[in-house]
């Protein structure tokens, strides 16, 4: 059994990285093999999986994100629930690859956020921040050293928590002659910017608003839940965008608001699809149109997250698309018009694939904890100082 000091002595080890974001579909696991820390780490793939969540965890996830629903009973039992679910998508991607556990070094957990009170001025709760999915039960159960919980430290450290992949971006994507965007579009998109030779403090990052989220949770109210996503954008493409209904959407005071900003189901959850909804009927719109006019919403608050806050800094020679978005052609399509001249690329591009990069960025984060090197960008979450993140629990 290997404490984590024996783990730090070794150049090259075969790291799980597991990730659920907001859109609550599956666990990202990556296994990756890792050679070398710090700036000189370098990151092979060695096999992807995502393990869905069944139907009634999913549900009992979603009831954990309202307070007025989840008992401490419940939350006390989903965590170690949701710590057998991420071992279950742990063991599963080792042996699609052929592997055996014993082969494994060490895991690193994103969990799943199921509550985000980030410091704001005048808030009036007591920042903080609660992922699921108990590492004791993931180290337990795939017999591998755990790292979970990257988000807390941060937090204890006056940061928002997030963004973390940023750092990541950073090692692994930097390039000394092109400015480039890493666009991820999960449940809610953001992005990373990492100017041509930059160094970690040159990094900036943000949410840019939704991703996935509002059309995720239109597809579900008109089919009544069968659908959970708009299948390659094949719904949208069917309709007509609403140019008012756009036009009025985009009053919303998140895309004006100055960055570095973090938005989640609070604002374009569930409440505001059914506003949509009952402002289509009002306007006798097709449900495909308001799809339509959903996607190209989400598209068009991406870019002028851009136009506002990027294009006229820095002169950005690529953006590079990852997260389940990429498999919206719709979406897809509204971006590349919307961004013209600037070139749009899948994140395969630079060298991984779009659905596994923040699976594979856990895996690095755990990595780096392990050889005590701090990985929050204090100028992106807000945090006083840089801080090593992630709690340790040994096989
Ligand atoms: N084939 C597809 N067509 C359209 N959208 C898809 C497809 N596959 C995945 N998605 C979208 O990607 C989302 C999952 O993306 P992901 O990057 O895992 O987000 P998160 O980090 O929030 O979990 C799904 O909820 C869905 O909206
Ligand atoms: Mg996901």
């Amino acid at each position: 059994m290997n404490s984590f000091f024996q783990i730090a002595q070794k150049r090259r080890k075969k790291v799980i990285g597991l990730m659920s974001g907001t859109s609550v579909d599956g666990v990202d696991a990556a296994l990756v093999e890792i050679q070398d820390n710090g700036l000189e780490t370098r990151v092979e793939l060695i096999a992807f999986h995502t393990h869905a969540f069944g139907s009634e965890v999913r549900a009992r996830i979603f009831d954990l994100f309202q307070p007025e629903t989840s008992s401490v009973d419940e939350i006390c039992q989903m965590n170690f629930l949701i710590g057998k679910v991420f071992a279950e998508a742990a063991l599963s991607v080792v042996s699609d690859a052929g592997l055996e556990m014993e082969e494994i070094d060490l895991i690193g957990s994103h969990g799943q956020t199921v509550y985000h009170l980030p410091p704001q001025a005048e808030a009036e709760y007591v920042p903080s921040t609660l992922q699921l999915g108990e590492p004791a039960v993931i180290a337990y159960r795939t017999g591998v050293p755990t790292i979970a919980n990257f988000r807390v430290a941060d937090l204890a450290a006056g940061g928002q928590g997030a963004p973390l992949v940023p750092y990541v971006d950073f090692l692994l994507y930097r390039q000394t002659d092109r400015t480039i965007a890493l666009q991820n579009i999960g449940g809610i998109s953001n992005v990373t910017l990492i100017p041509a030779r930059a160094s970690s403090s040159d990094v900036i990052a943000s949410d840019t608003g939704p991703g996935n989220m509002i059309i995720d949770s239109i597809m579900e109210m008109l089919t009544d839940g069968a659908e959970k996503y708009d299948n390659a954008g094949q719904y949208a493409s069917r309709g007509d965008v609403s140019e008012p209904l756009l036009a009025e959407w985009l009053k919303h005071p998140f895309i004006a608001a100055a960055p570095p900003k973090t938005t989640g189901r609070e604002a374009f959850g569930r409440e505001f699809a059914q506003q949509a909804l009952e402002q289509a009927k009002t306007q006798r719109l097709a449900s495909t149109d308001l799809v339509a006019t959903l996607t190209a919403f989400t598209a068009q608050t991406i870019s002028d997250y851009y136009r506002r806050f990027l294009f006229p800094y820095f002169s950005v020679d690529g953006i590079y698309i990852s997260g389940g978005g990429c498999h919206n052609r719709t979406l897809m399509r509204h971006l590349e018009t919307l961004f013209q001249p600037v070139p749009l690329f899948s994140a395969d591009a630079i060298g991984v694939p779009g659905d596994a990069k923040e699976a594979i960025a856990f895996a690095v984060l755990a990595n780096e904890a392990v050889h005590g090197h701090p990985t929050n960008l204090p100028q992106v979450t807000g945090a006083l100082q840089p801080m090593v993140l992630g709690t340790f629990s040994p096989a």
